[in-house]
């Protein structure tokens, strides 16, 4: 196990690249099962993520190669059953369960373990599948889906759920309709930039998908798909934690190779917040303000204030100027951070799903401990600002999604060691 030791105070200046996105990654990769010939895939970042989805890949028979973000995949010749081993590492695994019923009929994917971030149910996922006329069944903690007789047949589809739309279901039901016989129609469809990315993938197979990117997506089954290449898109979330990282300790601070265009909301509230923001084509740059002023946020589905985003804010208002109500409508339980930043002389009170952030002059580094991908990125910016030496403990959580995070910051400037415990 690791953790990081991180020495506060430090001003951070300079560029940072932005690394290909996490969570387009992974549906796309196990798009790679939809056809028997090889897919080259860019800018995949080196997480541990990636990595599971690569193991749940080699472990259905796929053959992988990856060098320096450059992904290889060749399903030629797969079996259907996901294994308990690796699919139990990450819930992501279970978009590999669209494909592998398209192509092969049918899937057995284990059900993924409980989450830290709350309750992450996949119902709209089982009834997008079986609407498409796959039979579910569950055993042995497996969930098996199978195609009837007639094989998939595309049909209009609500997949909105009582929390908005699920982007992972979305990215399901898109998958397993490239296949289907006639014409699939997915309304309350999830619109974030990730879903419209594994559309512009499929299509590159040779799908025939329309309106990714807005609530209603259609998809025209196809009889087969083809091997294809694709960049994936910069990662907006790894965008918006330097964003923070630059708004709680930088001076100028730029991104390079990420637009601002997936980025609005973000931005939008820094802005608020009284930080300095410079746009253009592929680049952002980003200062602390004088004085930071809190605000309150929401978190929406997209293009609405991201949950990936709500517990680096709350890392941000805690150290500025006023109160800030952040509330969390997607993952109503999203607030592990909070008591460790408690920890670190923050001022925050939760109350049901919002979380009521009291500002304060300075917080104090402390030991602290990660419980989850974005409530560790929090930890470690909390700890940027921070008078002493904030150690983040369970750094693997923040390995997860963030490829190379602490040399990308002290590069920057910041001043932290990675050390083994
Ligand atoms: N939901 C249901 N039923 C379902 C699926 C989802 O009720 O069958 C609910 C969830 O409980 C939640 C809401 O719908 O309240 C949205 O969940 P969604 O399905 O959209 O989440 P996801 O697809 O499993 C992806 C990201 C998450 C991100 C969410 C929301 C990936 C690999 N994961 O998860 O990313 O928080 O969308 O934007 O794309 C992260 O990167 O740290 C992360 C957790």
């Amino acid at each position: 196990m690791e953790k990081l030791v991180i020495h506060g105070g430090v001003e951070l200046s300079g560029s940072v690249t932005i690394s290909g996105s996490k969570n387009a990654s992974l549906p796309i990769l196990a798009a790679t099962l939809l056809t028997p010939e090889p897919c080259t895939i860019r800018r995949v970042p080196d997480v541990s993520d990636t990595n599971y989805m690569l193991q749940i890949l080699t472990s259905l028979g796929a053959q992988v190669e990856r060098s320096s973000g450059v992904v290889r995949v060749c399903a030629e010749s797969i079996h259907s059953e996901a294994p308990y081993e690796i699919v139990r590492k990450m819930r992501a695994s279970i978009c590999a369960m669209g494909p592998l019923l398209a192509r092969l009929g049918k899937a057995s994917v284990s059900l993924p373990g409980g989450c830290v971030i709350g309750d992450r149910p996949i119902d709209l996922h089982l009834w997008g599948l079986s609407e498409l006329g796959a039979d579910v069944d569950m055993e042995g903690g497996n969930i098996l889906v199978e195609a009837k007789e007639d094989g998939l047949v595309g049909r209009e589809i609500d997949l909105a759920g009582k929390h908005g739309s699920t982007v992972l279901g979305t990215d399901n039901v898109m998958m397993a309709a490239t296949l289907a016989k006639g014409t699939t129609v997915v309304d309350g469809a999830a619109t974030e930039p990730e879903v419209i990315d594994l559309a512009n993938f499929l299509n590159g197979m040779g799908a025939k998908i329309d309106g990714a990117g807005t609530s209603r997506i259609v998809i025209e089954g196809v009889e087969g798909l083809q091997g294809t290449e694709h960049r994936v898109i910069p990662d907006r979330i790894e965008a918006g934690t330097f964003l923070v990282a630059g708004a709680i300790a930088g001076r100028d601070v730029e991104l390079v190779g990420t637009g601002a265009e997936h980025l609005q909301s973000v931005i939008g509230v820094l802005e608020r917040c009284g930080c300095p923001i410079e746009v253009s084509d592929d680049r952002i740059k980003v200062s602390s303000p004088d004085d930071p002023r809190g605000c309150n946020i929401t978190t929406e589905p997209y293009p609405g204030f991201p949950t990936d985003m709500q517990a680096q804010m709350c890392a941000f208002f805690a150290g500025a100027t006023g109160s800030s109500v952040v509330t969390e409508n997607i993952f109503p339980q999203r607030f592990m951070h909070v008591p460790e930043l408690n920890r670190m002389g923050a001022d925050i009170e939760l109350n049901g799903s919002s979380a009521v952030v009291h500002g304060v002059p300075t917080l104090s580094g402390a030991p602290v401990m990660a419980s989850d991908l974005r409530a560790s990125a929090a930890l470690v910016l909390a700890g940027l600002k921070a008078s002493g030496t904030t150690e983040v403990n369970r750094l693997y959580h923040i390995d997860r999604g963030y490829e190379n995070i602490d040399e990308k910051l002290m590069a920057l400037g910041a001043r932290m060691k990675r050390v083994k415990v």
